[in-house]
């Protein structure tokens, strides 16, 4: 971490004024009030963030800890408060979304359009026989579409499950099949960096695939109008099923703990699992964290480049900046097409001033930036820019500074959020008008998140010490549950050593000696985050074993990277003898697409290294420390007396 006392960029005047948490007192109050009654400021905002049909009498019930209830008898819809809600307001004509496709179309979307829209695909679902509490998986385009299937989907009361169009075939059906999804909603194709990738013919793969026969039907958003094959019965053309159909629907009024979404991602162990997430709690802390977080008053143009398909994109589009009634920038493309200018072009264009983006982007629009004056950031005016933002991933204090120079102008605050899919919104961030920022620091608690350093057992580790994350006490927005599994949700975020009482993050982090600030040092179990992707070791482990007329044994590391944040590097032995050269180059070739195909392409291991064996232990343990120095390419210093057979790490250490 930077020197505080050196390196701190306080609020400045432009942002602070006017800001909804204005000045570090402001803050300061807010966490003393959460600290001197945590339910009372939580129910408090509560009443003044959402709208209820019913109102909770009670806030908090921890009786059946960890499984924490909020607000659990008061009764909402979440689709109501995102658009009915905006519209009753006045903000009917006011545009919520402006939606920019691949190729550069601009489309401007007022919230009465989005409403009616969601009304009529919410009563097409209805007239498929979807109820309250189906599931339903979205495979889907960033697009209008997309947010329209989640929304309608928080209309009805059915819990979305939202996949990311990356994912492959394999994956969507594990999906599917952990679901029990009785409808899939997907798109022909999707267009994304001038290129058209298929998804229908990905959905219809999953479903051949088996054990989806709890799919009724699959709904299709044409796209690009591309060619795709057609199961009589099954399938429905969006526009067919919606055209009909009345502009407004009824919302399921639904308990505040009725699950609004699963989303899977990835843990320790090889199976992805389905994060739950409530109604009531998780859309009040998207509303207060949009607000306080990106300061998002009734005028600006926010814009999130995440996708739909993750966590980030649900909070900080789908739900957080809806339910504020703001306005945002949806991107449908990739920021390198036509070229590695488009990002600084669409914020000029949209006047953008609230960005939010990831950096493993900033990285590679750096890189792009420095080798070609054309897509430098100063050939564009974004002087409409007031906030920016970092999602994902540690920013590391070099992408800051640029990020904060050229992007920010040297004037826009720049809020690194940390939280997680867990987490359901931000937990540890700065407040733009509040915070003073410290390159590479995450800062301090969102207010009412009592996030803290603790040591093996739980205890706290003065500052200046690195442990391990935790969170102290329940906060509205977290994890409810692993959807079918609820005992690893308890082994994963409820450990015993920790006597069950904190959230553990899976996080190590270390608070500033001085400020108290958070940096987190990153993830301390077996988890990677390639470009602020989560990938689980142990996932892509069980795919290259499941090549069985190839792979024998396979382990997987991280290594650091300058642009994706950590690399994937996959250590093989195959059941032939280990290959050299050309071969050896094929083979990975070969494991690598075998991958993308199991998993996903955000899952091919940039690294393939071939031995005779692994460094193990003479009880037959992995010894995945060793392999990340060799994948690192530092010389290894550790203790190898334990290992069975020390020269295997030369030769893992070969390249080819
Ligand atoms: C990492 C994404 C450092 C962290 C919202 C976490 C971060 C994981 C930050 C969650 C940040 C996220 N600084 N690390 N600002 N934000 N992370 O579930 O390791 O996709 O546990 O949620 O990303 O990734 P997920």
């Amino acid at each position: 971490m930077s020197d505080a006392t050196t390196a701190l960029y306080p609020a400045p005047d432009s942002v602070s004024k006017g800001a909804f948490v204005s000045g570090m007192p402001a803050y300061e109050k807010l966490v003393a009030e959460a600290e001197a009654d945590y339910a009372g400021y939580w129910a408090r905002l509560a009443r003044e963030f959402v709208e209820w049909k019913t109102p909770f009498t009670k806030t908090l019930d921890e009786s059946q800890a960890p499984f924490f209830k909020w607000f659990e008898d008061g009764t909402l819809n979440v689709s109501h408060n995102c658009l009915d809600r905006q519209v009753a307001a006045g903000l009917g004509d006011k545009v919520a979304i402006i939606f920019e496709t691949d190729d550069g179309k601009v489309s401007r979307h007022t919230y009465s359009d989005l409403l009616a829209r969601t009304a009529k695909l919410a009563n097409a679902l209805r007239a498929q026989g979807v109820k309250k509490g189906d599931r339903v998986v979205i495979y889907m385009p960033m697009s209008i579409e997309g947010i329209v299937s989640m929304q309608a989907c928080a209309r009805i009361g059915a819990t979305h499950s939202v996949v990311f169009g990356g994912f492959s075939a394999q994956s969507l059906r594990d999906r599917i099949q952990d679901a029990g999804a009785v409808l899939v909603l997907t798109a022909d194709e999707q267009q994304r960096g001038g290129k058209q990738l298929p998804l229908k013919a990905i959905v219809d793969e999953a479903l051949s695939l088996g054990g989806c026969e709890s799919v009724k039907n699959v709904i299709v958003y044409k796209r690009t109008g591309g060619n795709i094959a057609w199961h009589e019965g099954r399938d429905l053309w969006l526009h067919d099923v919606t055209e009909k159909q009345p502009d407004t629907a009824e919302p399921e009024w639904v308990s505040a703990e009725h699950p609004l979404f699963l989303l899977y991602t990835s843990g320790s162990t090889g199976k992805p699992k389905g994060v739950q997430h409530s109604s009531g709690g998780y859309l009040l802390h998207a509303a207060v964290t949009t607000k306080w977080t990106f300061d998002l008053h009734p005028d600006d143009i926010f814009w999130c480049t995440a996708d739909i398909g993750w966590v980030t994109g649900h909070t900080y589009i789908a739900y957080g900046p809806l339910a504020l009634g703001g306005t945002q920038v949806v991107f449908e493309g990739i920021p390198t097409f036509p070229d590695a200018g488009r990002f600084w072009k669409m914020i000029q264009d949209h006047k953008v001033s609230i960005f939010y983006t990831a950096p493993t982007a900033i990285r590679s629009l750096i890189k792009a930036a420095e080798g070609n004056e054309a897509v430098h950031p100063k050939r564009y005016d974004l002087t409409s820019l007031r906030i920016l933002g970092s999602v994902g991933e540690p920013i590391n204090p070099a992408a800051w500074e640029w990020y904060h120079q050229h992007i920010g102008g040297g004037r826009c605050p720049i809020v690194d959020t940390f939280w997680q899919t867990e987490t359901g919104g931000h937990v540890i961030t700065p407040l733009p008008g509040a915070t003073p920022l410290v390159p590479g620091s995450c800062t301090l608690p969102f207010p009412g998140i009592q996030a803290a350093v603790v040591d093996e057992t739980g205890k706290d580790v003065p500052w200046g010490q690195g442990g391990i994350l935790v969170i102290k006490k329940p906060w509205p927005s977290m994890i409810r549950t692993i959807y079918g599994d609820p005992e690893r949700f308890k082994k994963s975020y409820y450990p015993e050593d920790f006597k069950g009482k904190y959230y553990l993050a899976g996080d190590g982090a270390i608070r500033d000696a001085k400020t108290g600030y958070f940096t987190i040092t990153g993830r301390i179990d077996d988890v990677l985050n390639v470009s602020g992707h989560r990938m689980g070791t142990m996932e892509i482990e069980s795919a290259l074993v499941a090549h069985t007329d190839l792979v024998a044994e396979a382990a997987v590391v991280g290594r650091p990277d300058d642009t994706t944040g950590e690399a994937i590097c996959a250590f093989v032995v195959l059941k032939r003898p280990r290959p050299t050269g050309d071969e050896a180059k094929a083979i990975a070739k070969e494991l690598r697409d075998w991958v993308g195909k199991e998993i996903g392409p955000i899952a091919k291991p940039k690294d393939i290294r071939f031995g005779d064996n692994l460094p193990k232990t003479r009880s037959g343990k992995i010894m995945r420390r060793l392999l990340r120095s060799v994948a690192k390419g530092e010389a290894v210093t550790q203790d190898t007396s334990t290992l069975e057979n020390p020269a295997i790490l030369d030769q893992l250490g070969q390249a080819y």
